[in-house]
């Protein structure tokens, strides 16, 4: 949430920090703001709304022209999205500016000592203290980073600070807790910014901050201490993502360039995790085979899509290792006094690593003594950091709010890790083992396939933009499916939209159904488990028989449903446990299309952000 951006060097600050915006749009649009220090002083803008606002601002209102500056794109917490409450924050004689991202808890207190103190607040932020306090420690040290380190022991609550000082005006300072940051380092030139993104395009070496660390810019180099003022130690990596990665290429919205990419990134996530001779090698996964062998419980902890890829990998570990797997949404775990202990193992899933909830239920979990294995797509985030062990997903940045590939990737790494567990524990012989990776291996193309015949999901989704309530239903994997159509249409289109058990349906929710209401129904396949199949067919027969408008996605050559199906969407013929990959792709098309008919944003869906970076 709130995407931030700093910038030293011999470039336009402005322009570099504007387009490094414009690249963490996704993360928060309520307000954009920026300052650049130049001649002497310190200048800055900023307006409510998305960043084409403030770009109009700073055309007719222009900036003067530095090399220095900071940046900010808003999720509003603290104080509606009003010009006044936009990022950066000054203080009363206009030389030191801060930008923010988290929640500073503790700032009623900070800020009635300040007005004690004569100071003038002018905003309903959190972040306004900073500012405030930074100028006040700044004149007793003339250290920005000094300063920053000062004021950073006062502040409760997760935070990421950049600012500058007038009077230094090659410098840039970030402090973080909890909250993403990371350094960018260029020839001559220095970045900080919530993620890479922002500064891919001029330098691939990266610096990933620790907790409770402060670090300072300077074009000819960087220096990192923790917040008492010792010198810290970094990690330097390069960033494998490439800049072209993070742009539109031709496509009107980064979620249909994202959908289009699946077929890649899924099987991306499989490279250099199957040998030669077909057998899965997770190196990564540092967790010892005796250690896993121990285990005698999985704890899945993901929130939004993840969880709903968490749901669907219970399905997988149970069935191929026989543990016992719990899945749980990240912001009820740890309040809830689970039981956790050595023999339990943690499984995080989060795309951007930053996830507040799912972070805080990892820390819990190892706590207790737990192992946490991360599933994530970004390397250098908090999450896999502070976990045992990581599996990257190799989806490639996710831009659009509305998750996609980053879904089907994880549904990837859940598997290899469920047939991991099973391999280490015996309980999946070697030829089951390459027979599923297999089958892995072409989910791409099946993927692709689904891609291809989409038109008719797309004229489908138009006709009914003007519809209040599409269900959905699924059984067994086919549910957490549901649950994700639901999701995908509840966050693009602001429609009602609820997944449910196909076969909970008569316990209550079928009073929902009415003339014409569309139901989404995800039908397994009709091999091997024809029980379930049948089951789901009956339930088809019940709420067509109320009236329902039945949208099925079913797999080529189930004629069974056809007789019921007022909309039919075939899917490839997958292994059971593998039809999420391809079921959910045309619910993901459908919410796209619909919510582009509703003349909604579909990147930047209202009141949303794609990274929750508080709790
Ligand atoms: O970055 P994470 O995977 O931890 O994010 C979790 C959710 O916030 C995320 O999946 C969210 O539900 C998506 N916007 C759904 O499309």
């Amino acid at each position: 949430m709130c995407g931030i951006v700093g910038y030293v060097g011999s470039q336009s600050a402005l322009e570099v920090v504007m387009a490094g915006l414009k690249r963490l749009e996704y993360r928060g649009y309520d307000s954009a703001g920026v300052a650049v220090l130049a001649d002497g002083g310190l200048a800055a803008a900023k307006k409510a709304g998305k960043l084409v606002n403030l770009e109009k601002e700073l055309v007719e209102k222009p900036l003067p022209t530095g090399s220095t500056g900071i940046g900010h794109t808003r999720w509003a917490t603290h104080g509606g999205p009003t010009d006044a409450n936009a990022h950066p924050h000054l203080d009363n004689a206009g030389r030191v500016a801060v930008v923010h991202n988290g929640i500073i808890e503790n700032f009623a207190v900070l800020r009635g000592e300040l007005l004690e103190r004569g100071h003038e607040l002018t905003s309903e932020t959190d972040t306004e203290v900073v500012a405030h306090l930074l100028a006040e420690e700044f004149s007793a040290t003339a250290d920005l980073a000094e300063a920053m380190r000062l004021v950073c022991r006062r502040l409760e609550g997760a935070f990421t600070l950049v600012a500058v000082h007038a009077d230094e005006p090659d410098v840039v300072v970030g402090a973080r807790r909890n909250s993403p940051l990371v350094v960018g380092v260029g020839e001559g030139e220095a970045f900080l910014a919530s993620d890479v993104a922002a500064f891919i395009a001029h330098t691939r070496s990266a610096i990933e901050l620790g907790q409770d660390q402060v670090v300072e810019l300077r074009r000819d180099g960087v220096t990192v201490t923790g917040f008492d003022g010792r010198p810290a130690e970094v990690r330097s990596y390069n960033v494998d993502w490439d800049a072209a990665a993070a742009e539109k290429g031709g496509y009107d919205y980064f979620m249909l360039k994202e959908i289009a990419e699946q077929p890649k990134a899924v099987s991306d996530t499989l490279l250099g995790r199957i040998d030669a001779a077909g057998n899965l090698t997770l190196d990564e996964v540092r967790i010892s085979a005796s250690e896993l062998r121990e285990m005698d419980k999985v704890v899945i902890v993901a929130c939004g899509t993840a969880f709903h890829a968490g749901m669907i990998a219970k399905y997988a570990i149970e069935h191929w290792t026989r543990i016992p797997c719990e899945v749980e949404l990240a912001s009820e775990f740890r309040y809830r006094d689970p039981i956790l202990d050595a023999q339990t193992l943690v499984i995080a899933i989060s795309q951007s690593g930053e996830t507040m909830d799912t972070l805080m239920a990892l820390r819990h979990a190892r706590e207790q003594g737990s192992k946490v294995l991360a599933i994530c797509n970004t390397n250098g985030s908090t999450i896999p950091r502070e976990s045992d062990a990581v599996l990257y997903t190799h989806a490639g940045p996710e831009v659009a709010v509305a998750s996609t590939k980053a879904f089907l990737t994880q549904l990837v790494a859940c598997y290899l890790v469920a047939l991991y567990l099973g391999q280490v524990r015996g309980t999946k012989w070697g030829d089951e083992v390459r027979a599923v990776i297999r089958d892995l291996s072409q989910i791409g193309g099946a993927v692709e396939q689904v891609l291809q015949t989409m038109e008719p999901v797309r004229e489908l989704a138009r006709s009914l933009a003007d519809k209040n309530t599409v269900l959905f239903l699924g059984r067994h994997v086919g549910y957490p499916v549901a649950l994700e159509g639901a999701l995908k249409l509840k966050e693009l289109a602001y429609m009602h939209a609820e997944g449910f058990a196909a076969g909970e349906l008569k316990h209550g929710p079928i009073a929902l159904i009415d003339e014409d209401l569309p139901v989404v129904v995800v039908v397994p396949s009709p091999r091997g488990r024809s029980l379930l199949h049948d089951k789901i067919v009956s339930n088809i027969q019940e709420i067509r028989a109320r009236g329902a408008r039945t949208i099925v996605i079913a797999e080529e050559g189930d004629e069974a449903v056809v007789p019921y199906a007022d909309h039919l969407i075939r899917i490839p013929v997958t292994p059971t446990l593998l039809q999420p990959l391809v079921a959910t792709v045309p619910l993901q098309v459908f919410a796209c299309e619909l919510a582009t008919a509703r003349g909604n944003e579909v990147d930047q869906p209202r009141n949303l952000a794609k990274s929750v970076t508080v709790e």
